[in-house]
């Protein structure tokens, strides 16, 4: 994919941080993208913000990934939308942060249902279509994902989880031509569970610095794959 422009893109949980910032990066790149939140109206306010950048097209769509049926919506609505689908980011997570004495199932089932089964969810609606492109496939794990961590069990389990699962997708589909990778970023200033993003996160991977990991992947011979990429930021404050 040298040139990305009119290449389409689904990004799952594009309303903010992360996911918005790669949406940023695809859009000045000439892509068509859409971006997923769990209620169509901040899908929709955060597409009124990207309208201004790039030269692709956008649409915003209310899907959660814990739901199957709204996965295939979501991909049935960008083919429609853009009549190919090249590129799925698996973004869309959450965390929740306590010791197993305090760790309830509640908080289980929503961390594991969001960020492990609803990359499942993603792919497996995707899957037709990116086989179809020969496109790429890109999961936003963790460095908790090869890291863990007190009171992290739940949140480890995920990401660990999910690097896993993408690395074994990627053997799976590499002879059918599509590409997959995981990134595994550290501290990135977003709004991770409930932060405010505020000059003191300087020191932090920015969403954007993400967005161009992303379409520098994209770009790469086709011959090479970076199946699994631990990112960080150069300075710990
Ligand atoms: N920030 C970090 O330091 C960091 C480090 C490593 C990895 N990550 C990973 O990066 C990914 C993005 O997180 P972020 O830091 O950008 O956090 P964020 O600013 O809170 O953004 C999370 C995004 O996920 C969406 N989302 C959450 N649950 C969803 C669901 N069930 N269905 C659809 N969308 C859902 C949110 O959309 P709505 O709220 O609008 O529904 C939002 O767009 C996550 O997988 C996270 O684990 C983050």
């Amino acid at each position: 994919m040298n040139d990305l422009h009119g290449k389409t893109a689904l990004i799952t949980g594009g309303s903010k941080g992360i996911g918005y910032g790669i949406a940023e990066c695809m859009l000045k790149e000439g892509m068509n993208v859409a971006i997923t939140s769990r209620r169509q109206e901040t899908a929709d306010d955060a597409a009124h913000k990207l309208s201004s950048i790039g030269t692709g097209k956008l649409i915003s769509l209310g899907a959660d990934v814990r739901d199957f049926e709204a996965q295939q919506k979501a991909v049935a609505q960008t083919l429609e939308a853009f009549g190919s689908l090249d590129v799925l980011i698996a973004n869309a997570g959450l965390g929740h942060f306590a010791p197993i004495t305090s760790l309830t199932p509640e908080q289980w089932h929503e961390t594991i249902d969001t960020n492990l089964t609803g990359v499942f969810y993603s792919i497996k609606a995707a899957l037709d279509e990116l086989i179809r492109s020969k496109g790429y496939f890109i999961s936003i794990a963790s460095l908790a994902g090869t890291n863990f961590f007190a009171a992290g069990a739940a949140y480890n389990a995920s990401k660990f989880g999910l690097v896993g699962f993408t690395q074994a997708v990627m053997l799976d589909l590499r002879e059918a031509g599509v590409k997959c990778s995981t990134i595994m970023p550290g501290s990135v200033a977003t709004h991770f569970n409930n932060h405010e993003p505020n000059p003191a996160d300087a020191w932090k991977i920015q969403p954007e610095d993400l967005g161009q990991m992303v379409v520098d992947l994209l770009k790469m011979n086709p011959r090479t794959l970076p199946s699994k990429i631990e990112v960080r930021p150069s300075q710990t404050k």
